[in-house]
Order: structure tokens, then C-alpha cells, then sequence
């Protein structure tokens, strides 16, 4: 950590990794901002798997789900739930780094779901080298699930990098269902990342709380204020403290000075049109071969499989 965020504070602009904000108080607060009326993306998807579950399952096929970074693997339920109506055989796997969070979530969907194998592996899924053998990871068809528009959040050529990852992962047989969120209007993307109830802005700081417990930094939480903006040429929302004043900050036991209004980027959320999506998915080697929208098109889950 202390390495990376020396690197980080040293580019120019200055900018953090996003998993950085993923502390216990940032988890809390990242679950709070996916109910929040601005943030719709978490409601959208939910209801757009809901929705089209028997379709996506349908077109998937027969094998074990594989879902990357589960967290409170809240949104496969219905996929769950659409494999046992259709009585077709499934299994699912949720990788995850945090053991606590997959073990609750792992127990809450077994209740759920009775007749569905469920397996955790509490894993940094980005530096696997291949999915653990297991019995449940022994068929030849691995559908991974990548919902919530999570590849948003790494720059373009890290997104190619985790798409190969992840098709190295499942193999030459295996698919990819994943979330992608679409660019739209700029009034409502700049309100999705600045709620008026001010939890993005909190998440946001929570960043410098971490900082200043972890790294023994000394950052003013109330010299920087919180500012979410779409920049048009890179299709993304782009998330920052600016520094209030002039001021240097101890961090990592070095002095980092920050000029009045210099930005210190917490993460960027990248949107793709499905055009520009599937550009980036055949740059790792794979290729659309489903799509489902919601009514406003405001995302699509794209099932996509090896171009071979
Ligand atoms: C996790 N990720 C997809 C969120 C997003 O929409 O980029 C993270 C987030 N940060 C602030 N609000 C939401």
C-alpha cells in the first residue's frame, strides 16, 4: 500500500487505485451509495437480471457460474433461481478476497437456494493462474459473472488485461456474463456520483480516514472538498478531492504538497456503449453473443464467448 501510494501521489494529477476506498467503512458506505435515488445502476441491473433471467440462463447453458469479486453475491440470486426452475445443471462458485464476506453471503444463498452447489474461494481472482480444482470446477463449461459495471473502474488497457485474465480463467469452453454501464445524460451521471444525501463524497474521504490510520498520514479531512465531473473525451466520471487551500500533507512519512484546487483522483468510472465494449472485449479475445438492456438503455449484460 505504501508503495503504490507513493506512486500515486507522485503522478501528475495525483491518483489513488479505487480498491484503496474498499476498506470496512468503505464497503459499508459503498453498499449505502447503491441505494441512494441518483446511484440507479444497482437497482437497474437487479432488476434487468430479474427480468431476463430465464433468457440469460437459456442462452448460457448447462454449467457452473464463477462469479469474480462476489461480494454480498446479491445479484445472481435470480440466475440461481431461473438454472433450478429450468432443471438444468448448475453450480456456483463466488471468488472473493474478503473470507467474512463470502462466507456470510455463500450461507444466505445456500438458504435460498437448497438444490444449487455453492462453493467460496477467498482469492485475489486478478492474480490466479487458474481456478482451483474442485469438483465443482471440473466441467468444461465455466460461465464467469461480472456484474454491477465493475470494469469501469480500471483504466482501458487494465480492463483489456482483467478480460484476458478472466478468459484464461475459464477456459476455451467458458462465457462471460458482465455488467456494463452506458454513457447518457451528464446531468445524471455527475448526480449519480455526487447524491445530494453527500454518501459518494463521504466514501470519497473515507479514502484520507484510511490514509491517516493506515499510513500515519495527516490529511485535513475538511481542507478538500469532494467533486465528481464527466470528461467527455475519455468517456468517464472522473471522482476527486481538491485541495481548499495550499497545504502539505504528511503521507508515508514523506511531505507532499498540494496547491489551492489541486485534484487528488480517487477512481474514474468509465461508461461504454455496447460498440465501444465490444471493441475492448475483442482486443482480449472474446466476442458478443447476447445482449439485454433495460427499457431506457441505460446498461446492457453482454454474454460473451471466446473468439477462439
Ligand atoms: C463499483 N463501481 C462499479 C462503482 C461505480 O459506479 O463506478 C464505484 C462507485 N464509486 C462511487 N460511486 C460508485
Amino acid at each position: 500500500m505504501r508503495r503504490l501510494v507513493i506512486e500515486g501521489l507522485s503522478r501528475s494529477p495525483r491518483q489513488l487505485p479505487a480498491w484503496f476506498l474498499y476498506d470496512a467503512e468503505g464497503s459499508r458506505l459503498f453498499e449505502q451509495i447503491c441505494q441512494q435515488p441518483e446511484y440507479s445502476l444497482t437497482a437497474t441491473e437487479t432488476a434487468l437480471l430479474e427480468r431476463e433471467a430465464a433468457a440469460i440462463v437459456a442462452s448460457l447453458g448447462p454449467g457452473t457460474l464463477v462469479e469474480f469479486g462476489a461480494g454480498s453475491a446479491r445479484k445472481v440470486s435470480p440466475l440461481l433461481a431461473a438454472m433450478e426452475a429450468s432443471g438444468q445443471q448448475s453450480a456456483y462458485v463466488a471468488l472473493d478476497i474478503s473470507a467474512e464476506h463470502l462466507q456470510s453471503a455463500c450461507d444466505q444463498l445456500q438458504r435460498r437456494h437448497p438444490t444449487v452447489p455453492i462453493l467460496g474461494i477467498c482469492c485475489d481472482y486478478s492474480r490466479l493462474e487458474a481456478l482451483p480444482a474442485h469438483p465443482l470446477l471440473s466441467g468444461p463449461a465455466h460461465l464467469g459473472f461480472f456484474p454491477g459495471s465493475s470494469l469501469g473502474n480500471f483504466t482501458p488497457a487494465e480492463a483489456r488485461a482483467l478480460l484476458a485474465q478472466f478468459r484464461r480463467l475459464l477456459g476455451p469452453a467458458g462465457q462471460l456474463l458482465i455488467g456494463i454501464d452506458q454513457p447518457k445524460a451528464v446531468a445524471r451521471l455527475e448526480a449519480a456520483y455526487n447524491d445530494a444525501a453527500g454518501v459518494s463524497a463521504a466514501f470519497a474521504r473515507n479514502l484520507l480516514t484510511r490514509l491517516n490510520r493506515d499510513l500515519g498520514a495527516n490529511f485535513d479531512l475538511g481542507a478538500f472538498r469532494y467533486r465528481a465531473r464527466w470528461i467527455p473525451e475519455a468517456s468517464w466520471i472522473e471522482m476527486a478531492l481538491i485541495s481548499e487551500r495550499e497545504q502539505t500533507v504528511t503521507v508515508a512519512d514523506r511531505p507532499w504538497r498540494f496547491t489551492a484546487g489541486e485534484a487528488l483522483i480517487t477512481e474514474t468510472s468509465a461508461k461504454y456503449t455496447p460498440e465501444a465494449f465490444l471493441a475492448l472485449a475483442a482486443q482480449a479475445g472474446w466476442q458478443g453473443a447476447g445482449r439485454w438492456s433495460d427499457p431506457a438503455g441505460d446498461l446492457s449484460l453482454h454474454r460473451l464467448v471466446q473468439a477462439d
